[in-house]
């Protein structure tokens, strides 16, 4: 694993969204095949889209080849409630680039058939080549996508009960009111995330530090499903210096020794 240590969450989102681009751009320069990207919601992310969405109106990069399939949707909640997933990304992001809405992949929380819904997405996943490279939040308990403590570390795209920490914090998108949080959601396994080519997870703020303390030094296990990040040949944790504040010195100086010299 390589794990990034930023001083800021502005350069977090800045080395986020050059990874992006970078890994957009040298896939383009070997195939005319698209670029699949994985994506998140949550607070975390939303500075790396600003980022890229400067970057893409500074004529910097193209979205038109690339294909996205977001992690997770809420069950039940309409798709044009302010605070769906699907909104939260045409919002802050897909509004404000060139990709084309056909290439866009949302878990459908309202589907008829749920279990349905997620085999397809795996399908559709696979029909486009398999993802690329897969972005993520972390939750402070650990969960990656909304694969929550406990969580299989082989599970793929299915629906999930939220537990009553990861509603009490989102109800802040909600009013504060944790009786209007959906109680469930479809979210990509954690195995779905393992199989996409690259991973990059970003954690920012002293409140993700134990979140990192353990997937960076904890042992892999299915309670802090960040863990998982550590099987992976090609995973990336990019934080800031408070979200890094539980880390062993030493484990803090190694990895900022190590990384002194790369720029991407
Ligand atoms: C939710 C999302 C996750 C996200 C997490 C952290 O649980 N399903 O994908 O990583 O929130 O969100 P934030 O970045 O707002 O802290």
């Amino acid at each position: 694993m390589r794990l990034i240590i930023e001083d800021t969450s502005k350069q977090v989102a800045q080395w986020a969204a050059n990874y992006i681009i970078q890994q957009i751009k040298a896939k383009a320069a070997i195939t005319k095949s698209p670029f699949v990207l994985g994506l998140p919601t949550g607070s975390t992310p939303l500075e790396t889209y600003k980022e890229l969405i400067r970057r893409h109106k500074a004529g910097e990069i193209s979205f038109q080849n690339v294909i996205t399939f977001n992690m997770d949707e809420y069950v039940g909640l309409p798709e044009e409630h302010p605070e769906s997933y699907h909104s939260f990304m045409w919002n802050n992001f897909f509004q404000h680039i060139d990709i084309k809405p056909e290439n866009v992949h949302i878990l459908n929380g309202n589907a008829g058939d749920i279990v349905k819904e997620c085999a397809d997405y795996e399908a559709a996943i696979l029909e486009a080549g398999g993802i690329d490279l897969f972005m993520g939040g972390v939750g402070e308990d650990g969960h990656i996508a909304f694969n929550e403590p406990f969580s299989s570390l082989n599970s793929r795209t299915r629906m999930k009960t939220l537990t009553t920490d990861t509603i009490q914090v989102n109800a802040r998108f909600f009013g504060g009111d944790t009786t209007l949080v959906p109680k469930t959601a479809l979210t990509v396994g954690v195995g779905t995330v393992l199989s996409s080519k690259k991973v990059m997870i970003l954690a920012t703020g002293h409140k993700k530090a134990r979140a990192v303390h353990e997937g960076v030094e904890g042992s892999y296990n299915h309670q802090w499903t960040i863990t998982a990040l550590q099987v992976h040949p090609n995973g990336i944790l990019v934080c800031d210096d408070p979200a890094a504040e539980e880390l062993k010195v030493s484990t803090y100086r190694y990895f900022k020794d190590i990384e002194r010299n790369n720029l991407i």
